[in-house]
């Protein structure tokens, strides 16, 4: 019998789970509970990934430990995962003493293989903070357009990129001050003595084949080296042998992986180095987003090669979720988290959808709200809920509950659901969701085909018995098929299927077998339809969640809020606020910028008493096309200090909302209001 260890990405300690994490947990559950169902040896692992910069940052701003912020934080995602029936067989943490114990074992190993080498490092330290600043903990002017407060590692509006000590009057983000520069020592992990190794792997079959092109590319590129160690403080485990330097987090968070399964292994007295030790006592299987690709495919599997462990059977990546065809946003109240969805809505229903949309592929996938409704009511409700509370009734009320007490005639139907579900096996197995809830969804309407030519609503008028009790029988039937089918994806719906038809617990084989003689129990609520109202006040609520939030730190799609996040505490008084001289303006001129992907120049007039001014205004990727602008009135500061700006001056700053890049709004003034006059 196949043994098959699945686990999902370690969600960040630091954030809350959100529907676009949720596309990878369901995507995994679904699939260990289809083994299980299918009756194979399968362990689902996971755990929270709590070390690095932000936790610890975080944890010193709410005035808690980094170990009381994790705490939280593992009680919170436990809580949503619950929600959602994700069930983990453990679900652990990064920061264990089994995974020090690991993280050790794994460096030295490496170490002792000459796989890790030190070098110097020129950083950015802040005398006040004492410590060394993540790119993403220091902000100042892009060197390249001149935008403010940019982060260290990109430019949010002209996208270059480069290193933080290239930043014009860089600040440290936690205290403002000026950072140094200062050398340190780091340890490597030397990536490139595992090429060989590398590209055998991944051309294996371990991977999807748009990601084995992939790492093509990475290899073409060449193979760098990894720096694995930061130094204190830093909320994580200290090197042996090198006091004051941690690893980096990307070092032990996967190897929480291994740790999870330990910690599974103590408690239930298995043998943890069969599992990640043996080659062949188990499959292992990682599903992970596209974005950390390069993590799970290059630096795991050679770490765990020079470490003397077993590497992966296969890596599984996804594609990431968009709303509505939008990458999720926070003013269009499509960033929604887990909790907020479960305050308003069933989640079987997500369950569902997402089933029916994943592929084996990477592609990005789309929750469009419209279609969920439809979807779910449609498929769901309309087809294979309907088909019992339709037919259940009767047999409750005119048989005693009692079915057939031999299968009757079907037509072929029952034979034909039984044979269908091998290609539903293959298609779980493979990944190939959508198409297995397709195949499912098809049989769903031969079943209500054969209910709608029985129509048993008629046969209860007539004088035999005999013919409603058997239309109702194959009904039941099939709807229980159906369930077997749908339990991986459906697992709360298909548990109350099975109590109220009152059967033993499903396996796949069991649906072979055709029910007859048995007594149901009165038929229960099983699904209701989807509410096109709650829908929108679930988006309603998400909006209004703008404040900012424990999750946005660090989170991908987040990264704009997480920065405004920062400076939430910081109060002003009226004074600082009646200092800033908003004012209409008039949009008179609106031109792209030559060179400057994100810039719009503009003209602003703000009436008589200031005249015109020139801004620079990071809004292209949300304003196409510029010359729609012209003749809008706005909201700008009029008494911002010019600054120079590689395309020239820069006299003011316009208003938008929105988290940034497309999504984005330029405030505007009711009709009446007048250029030049003052906001109050
Ligand atoms: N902590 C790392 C993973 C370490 S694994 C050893 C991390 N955490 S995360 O919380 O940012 O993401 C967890 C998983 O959710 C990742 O696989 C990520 O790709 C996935 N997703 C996060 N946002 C997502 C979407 N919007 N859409 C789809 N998947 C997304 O990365
Ligand atoms: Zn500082």
């Amino acid at each position: 019998m196949r043994r098959i260890l699945v686990t999902s990405a370690l969600p960040y300690a630091n954030g809350q789970i959100h529907l676009g994490h949720l596309v990878e947990y369901i995507q995994t559950d679904i699939w260990v509970r289809y083994h299980k169902l299918l009756g194979r040896e399968c362990y689902y692992f996971c755990a929270d990934d709590t070390h690095g910069t932000p936790i610890m940052l975080r944890a010193r701003k709410e005035g808690i430990s980094p170990e009381e912020l994790v705490a939280k934080m593992h009680e919170n995602h436990l809580q949503d995962f619950h929600g959602f029936n994700i069930e983990f067989d453990n679900y652990y943490t990064t920061n264990s003493e089994e995974n020090r114990l690991l993280s050790e074992e794994v460096y030295l190993n490496n170490k002792k293989a000459g796989h890790i080498e030190v070098d110097t490092v020129r950083q950015a330290y802040c005398d006040h903070d004492k410590m060394f600043l993540p790119d993403r903990f220091i902000r100042g002017t892009c060197p390249s357009c001149g935008a403010e407060d940019q982060y260290g590692d990109a430019c949010e509006a002209c996208s270059k990129t480069y290193s933080p000590l290239d930043l014009l009057s860089p600040a440290c983000s936690i205290c403002g001050e000026k950072p140094v520069e200062k050398d340190s020592e780091h340890y490597f992990f030397k990536l490139s003595d595992f090429e060989e190794f590398l590209k055998k792997w991944t051309h294996s079959g371990a991977l999807q084949g748009e990601m084995a092109n992939k790492l093509d590319e990475w290899f073409d590129s060449g193979l760098k080296n990894w720096d694995i160690s930061r130094d204190g403080p830093y909320f994580g485990f200290e090197i042996p042998g090198a006091p004051g330097k941690y690893f980096y987090v990307w070092l032990d968070a996967p190897i929480g992986y291994m740790a999870s399964t330990w910690n599974y292994c103590k408690r239930t007295g298995m043998d943890f180095n069969k599992f990640w030790k043996q080659d062949d006592y188990a499959e292992v299987y990682h599903f992970i987003g596209k974005d950390i690709l390069y993590f799970h495919t290059l630096f795991w599997p050679a770490t765990l090669k020079g470490a003397g462990f077993r590497t992966p059977t296969s890596v599984f990546a996804h594609g990431f979720l968009t709303v509505n065809g939008l990458k999720m946003s926070k003013s269009r109240g499509t960033f929604i988290n887990a909790d907020k969805y479960l305050e308003f809505l069933d989640p079987e229903y997500l369950r569902y959808y997402y089933a029916s949309k994943l592929t084996s592929r990477v592609d990005d996938i789309d929750l469009s709200l419209d279609d969920f409704i439809l979807k779910v009511n449609s498929d769901l409700v309309g087809k294979v809920v309907n088909l019992a509370s339709r037919t259940s009734g009767f047999v409750f009320k005119r048989f005693a509950g009692k079915l057939c007490d031999v299968y009757p005639e079907d037509g072929g139907l029952h034979d034909k659901f039984v044979a269908a579900g091998e290609e539903i096996s293959q298609l779980y197995e493979t990944r190939e969701f959508a198409k297995a809830m397709r195949a499912i969804m098809v049989l769903a309407d031969d079943a209500n085909r054969y209910v709608e030519e029985k129509a048993p609503w008629k046969q209860a008028k007539e004088q035999a018995e005999a013919p409603l009790q058997e239309s109702c029988s194959v009904a039941l039937n099939l709807f229980r098929t159906l369930m077997i089918y749908l339990q991986p994806v459906l697992p709360h719906m298909s548990e109350k299927a099975r109590e109220f038809l009152d059967l033993p617990p499903f396996t796949w084989e069991s649906r072979t077998e055709p029910l007859a003689g048995i007594t149901i129990k009165k038929f229960s609520h099983l699904m209701g339809r989807v509410d096109p109202k709650k829908v929108a006040a679930m988006q309603e609520a998400s909006r209004e969640s703008l404040s900012p939030t424990p999750s946005a730190a660090q989170d991908k799609n987040s990264k704009s809020e997480s920065k405004k996040a920062d400076d939430s505490s910081s109060e002003i008084s009226i004074d600082d606020f009646l200092k800033v001289d908003l004012r209409v303006a008039k949009i008179v001129a609106a031109t792209s910028v030559e060179g400057a992907d994100k810039l719009l120049q503009l003209t602003l007039d703000f009436g008589e008493e200031i005249g015109q001014r020139n801004v620079f205004a990071g809004i292209k990727a949300a304003y196409q096309n510029p010359e729609d602008l012209i003749g809008k009135l706005t909201v700008a500061v009029a008494n911002l200090k010019p600054r120079k700006m590689k395309f020239g001056m820069s006299e003011g700053m316009v208003l938008a909302a929105g988290p940034g890049g497309s999504d984005l709004f330029l405030l505007s003034p009711d009709a009446g209001a007048k250029p030049g006059m003052k906001i109050k």
